[in-house]
């Protein structure tokens, strides 16, 4: 490990601050700033933390300018051609791949802990019919804590490990609920015999008139795009939970607080913009009126699914999905003009001086809609998806911090540009 140390000059005093950096096994060093309020009275200015390292974490690596991905060592491309989502799963909240008996423990594991307590299910009613699915499944996961007390001691692995299986088996189920409620269908209960993939499409879509076949291609996908999903390092909603969580709150208010955040439009709301914005295109010959506005400042519009905090080159989940796409559609013997539109899209987005320049590349976002979109997936539920794919990276996380030696409450500082001191003045004589 090399031990580099940065040298920072108070320009008044000339007084030399020295600071130490600490190496990652692989990415860029960190300079360690910690003394630097207590012994310099200084904080650093960082907003949206594009040069700060909130944390230390074993658990996923990016890249993005060489758009790679790793989650635990293990290049995301390897995983999705090799793996399952529950091996990812376990590889993500235990660091290493399971052995046979292992995965098929945990396997067990989450998939008997797939019903949700029969009250939680009443909750739904008091939703409008209209309710988005982001706002039901987030305040519905919220109240898990009310309902789960026997796992609530933080400081418990068991406990710990217990919380995670039940958030990642029981998100689908939460899912379908709110899905069924926006259809007004009666809920579908999920059955143990399925794999994750199959049960999901089941509780989505079986009813009680009529037998509801499995399309395996369908469940395959849905398992390919959740180990895509799985986790991000330090992306918006997993540094939510995290952050609401190193209060030592409850782990489903905190596992809530991630989905609140996941929904934005900038993070995982991303895909249902997405697809809205393809259809709004409608056909290949109006794209350069929205490479337009995109470009325009004065216009707020932004090519959804573009872009990225942290890859500066393709998204290797893109790259992935992109390819997928195709498969799918293909195999579901589903052909979709909007996939011509996104093709098109992209390609003349990357040869455009203006996202060239700025290195604005397809993300993750940009080619999953479709996909869902041929599953049957409405577009209101894009997101869901992606919260339930992701869920296994916030309880990971989660753990990461709890049982992290040098965790502390979260608390950033910040730059005070407000009134100065002044005495309050009678409501009279203002
Ligand atoms: N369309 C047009 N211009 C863009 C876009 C876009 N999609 N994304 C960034 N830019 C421009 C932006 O206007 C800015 O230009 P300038 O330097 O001239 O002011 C420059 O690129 C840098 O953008 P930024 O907003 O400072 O970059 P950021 O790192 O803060 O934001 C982002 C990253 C993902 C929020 C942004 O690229 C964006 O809004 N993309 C569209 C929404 C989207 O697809 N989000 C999903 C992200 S991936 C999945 C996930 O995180 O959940």
């Amino acid at each position: 490990m090399s031990a580099k140390t940065y040298i920072l000059m108070d320009p008044a005093t000339g007084k030399k601050i020295e600071l130490k950096a600490r190496a990652g096994s692989v990415g860029p060093d960190v300079i360690d700033i910690r003394s630097l309020y207590g012994e310099q009275g200084l904080f650093t200015y960082d907003p949206g933390f594009g040069s700060t390292a909130a944390c230390e974490s074993k658990i996923t690596y990016i890249d993005g300018d060489q758009g790679i991905l790793m989650y635990r060592g293990y290049p995301v491309e390897q995983l999705a051609e090799k793996s399952s989502f529950m091996e990812v799963c376990y590889l993500l909240l235990h660091g290493d791949l399971p052995t046979a008996a292992q995965l098929e423990e945990f396997t067990h594991t989450v998939t008997t802990h797939t019903m949700i307590n029969e009250t939680i299910l009443r909750l739904f009613n008091g939703f409008h019919y209209d309710a988005h699915p982001m706002a039901m499944v987030a305040g519905v996961v919220g109240s898990m804590s009310a309902f789960y007390h026997d796992t609530t001691d933080i400081m418990n692995p068991r406990h710990r490990d217990i919380f995670a299986h039940r958030i990642i088996a029981k998100l689908p189920t939460i899912a379908a609920a709110a899905y069924k409620h926006t259809v007004g269908q009666p809920f579908t209960y999920p059955r143990n015999d399925l794999d994750y993939g199959s049960n999901l499409l089941h509780m989505f879509f079986a009813v009680p008139a009529q037998p509801y076949e499995i399309d395996p291609v369908a469940a395959q996908a849905l398992d390919l795009l959740f180990i895509l999903h799985a986790d991000h390092e330090q992306n918006c909603s997993t540094s939510t939970v995290r952050l609401a969580g190193s209060s030592q709150a409850n782990p489903y208010s905190a596992i809530a607080a991630g989905i609140a955040a996941l929904w934005g439009p900038a993070h995982g709301g991303a895909n249902e913009a997405v697809l809205e914005m393809l259809e709004q295109i409608g056909t290949p010959d109006r794209i350069p009126q929205f490479i337009a506005r995109a470009k325009d400042k004065n216009d707020s519009f932004r090519l959804m699914g573009f872009g990225h905090r942290v890859y500066k080159n393709y998204d290797p989940r893109a790259k992935i999905i992109r390819t997928m796409t195709h498969k799918v559609l293909n195999q579901l013997g589903k052909a979709d003009p909007l996939l011509d539109v996104a093709m098109r899209l992209e390609e003349i987005a990357l040869q455009d001086p203006y996202f060239v320049e700025k290195k604005l590349y397809p993300n993750v976002d940009f080619y999953s809609g479709i996909i869902y979109k041929a599953l049957g997936i409405p577009t209101s539920m894009f997101t869901v998806m992606f919260a339930i794919g992701r869920a296994v990276g916030w309880c990971a996380h989660w753990r990461e911090m709890i049982t992290d030696p040098e965790g502390r409450i979260g608390r950033p500082r910040q730059l005070y540009t407000g009134p100065a001191r002044r005495d309050y003045v009678d409501v009279g004589k203002r």
